[in-house]
């Protein structure tokens, strides 16, 4: 492992707004679940993106929206270092970031507790459809935590992951929100609001664009 990345991981456990579990990624040793208006130390909104990466969704939408609190997971270290330095570089407090594997989340989410979830440019996951996290085995989890009215947003390059969450939404009787099969290609008649968060772009999102893919954007709640 290269010097750059060792002094990151050493680094990302003194920033203030990093949660990293001391055992295996996954020990609530901190009491989380439930208690994350003590952590942010309001009742704001919590909104939450799995496989943050760098954080640029979580950051930006932060950004948009000081009334509401972000977490972003990953277990990438490194990456998570990027995101927590940005956030604390531009001094936003209602931002977390949460180093851990998302098939733990329930441990530190409680009911009722979250109203929105991100799934931004996931893994597709060609061979292993139960780790797509949009999927049944994922969504029960989340089912635990989300708010009645909770959102998932899932924007995509991926046909495979678009139309395995859309068939997911159908044979589950989700209720689909949103279905954009060409975000830059929207006419935003209704919703300005919906564009601006929609061209919020990852560092995957601009990968894929420099190589012409389509991207998609699912909205849809769960209960
Ligand atoms: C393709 S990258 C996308 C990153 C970011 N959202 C973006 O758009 O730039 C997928 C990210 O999900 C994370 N990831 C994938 N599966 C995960 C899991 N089960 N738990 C935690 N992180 C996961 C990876 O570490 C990686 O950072």
């Amino acid at each position: 492992m290269g010097k750059d990345k060792l002094k990151r991981f050493s680094q990302i456990l003194t920033f203030g707004n990093v949660i990293q579990p001391k055992i295996n990624f996954h020990s609530n040793d901190d009491d989380l679940k439930g208690n994350w208006s003590t952590v942010f130390n309001n009742e704001n909104p919590l909104v939450l993106e799995l496989g943050c990466g760098a954080g640029e969704y979580t950051i930006a939408l932060a950004k948009d929206y000081p009334n509401k609190n972000f977490i972003g997971i990953d277990i990438k270290g490194a990456r998570i270092w990027k995101g927590a330095k940005a956030a604390l570089d531009q001094g936003l407090n209602n931002v977390r970031f949460l180093r851990t594997k998302v098939d733990f989340i329930t441990k530190f989410f409680g009911e009722n507790e979250v109203n929105e979830i991100w799934l931004t440019f996931s893994d597709p996951q060609p061979k292993k459809p139960k780790k797509r996290l949009s999927s049944k085995l994922f969504t029960d989890r989340y089912q635990e935590f989300l708010k009645i009215n909770g959102v998932i947003h899932l924007k995509t390059d991926s046909d495979l992951l678009y139309d395995f969450t859309l068939e997911e939404i159908k044979s589950n009787n989700f209720k689909l929100l949103e279905n954009i099969t060409n975000v830059y290609k929207e006419s935003y008649e209704k919703s300005q609001e919906l564009k601006k968060t929609l061209f919020i772009k990852t560092f995957y999102e601009k990968k894929w664009l420099d190589l012409e893919k389509t991207i998609k954007y699912l909205a849809f709640s769960i209960h």
